[in-house]
């Protein structure tokens, strides 16, 4: 990261999970800021990481390279217009990590034209396995560019889309997507205790084998079709499951979900950022 001073406007579950990932990565304490009006938060976050705290927005914002809104989607317009008197000449960076908060409305709340990029992350980035998509204004320098990554990929990877309304496809592809798995694990452990299993056996079995599953497409870099080729004998009880699966319209069915989630991101989105606000 070139630049030193990060404010956080909020001190949640998703600031905590950066904060944490940059502390692992050697960024020092005493360069983050964060700012909530919870003062039991703000205990937490001093204790948790020695990070200077404050329940002033503006007080954040002095002297910051970059800003990372890390409020709620539904409060990020009056966080972000109370900002706008604060906002110094040059402008620090913002980094957005509203779900659903498109980045004209953000440059309209926030009264100036600020380098802004705006990132959806998930859920994994408390553990460090985010999967987090960046999309950046036309202000935007490369070195603003680099900074948000190396903020983001403290937790977990980090991939651009150059047409902002690709997000709402994350959304509904890794922001969503842990619960499309959550979903897939319920069932299968169900399945296995269906079939005799202890529950702790079931559940052990299905969790680890999710994680291989996963370690190994990352790993291998092969496609998941070439990996379930690999693992499916013909005539072995793999092939016979998925038959089944796919008589089942498996691959329709998920398409259809994803497809569903991007037009309610796409929907949420247009009634957060209003028209004429
Ligand atoms: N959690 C995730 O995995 C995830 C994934 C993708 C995107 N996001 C996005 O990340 C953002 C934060 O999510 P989160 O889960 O971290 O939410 P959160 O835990 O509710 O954190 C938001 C924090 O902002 C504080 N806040 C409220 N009003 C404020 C103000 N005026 N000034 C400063 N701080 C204020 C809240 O305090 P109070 O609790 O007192 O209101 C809370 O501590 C959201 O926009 C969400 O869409 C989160």
């Amino acid at each position: 990261m070139t630049r030193t001073k990060i404010a956080f406007i909020g001190a949640g579950n998703m600031a905590s999970s950066l904060i944490g990932g940059l502390l692992d990565d050697g960024y020092a304490h005493e360069n983050i800021v964060v700012a909530d009006p919870d003062e039991e938060r703000r205990s937490q976050v001093a204790a948790n990481f020695g990070v200077k705290v404050t329940a002033d927005n503006h007080r954040a914002l002095e002297r910051a390279d970059i800003v990372v809104l890390a409020v709620k989607p539904q409060v990020l317009e009056t966080v972000c217009r109370s900002l706008a008197s604060a906002i110094a000449s040059p402008p620090p960076l913002f980094v957005s990590i509203a779900a659903g908060a498109r980045t004209d409305a953000i440059l309209r709340w926030l009264e100036h034209d600020v380098p802004l990029i705006r990132s959806m992350p998930n859920t994994p980035a408390a553990v460090r396995a985010g999967a987090t998509a960046l999309y950046a204004t036309a202000s935007v320098t490369q070195q603003d560019r680099n900074d948000a990554e190396s903020l983001l990929r403290a937790v977990g990877v980090t991939v651009w889309v150059d047409d902002e309304s690709l997000l709402d496809a994350v959304t509904a592809l890794s922001g969503s997507g842990p619960a499309y798995f959550f979903l897939l694990m319920e069932a299968m452990q169900s399945a296995g205790e269906s079939l005799g299993l202890a529950p702790d056996v079931a559940r052990l079995l299905t969790l680890q084998t999710a994680f291989g599953a996963a370690k190994i497409a990352l790993e291998s870099g092969a496609d998941p079709a070439v990996l379930r080729q690999r693992v499916t004998s013909p005539g072995g009880t793999t092939e016979k499951a998925l038959e089944v699966l796919r008589g089942s319209d498996f691959v329709t069915i998920i398409n259809k979900a994803v497809a569903a989630a991007r037009e309610r991101g796409a929907e949420l989105a247009d009634r957060l950022g209003g028209k004429n606000g």
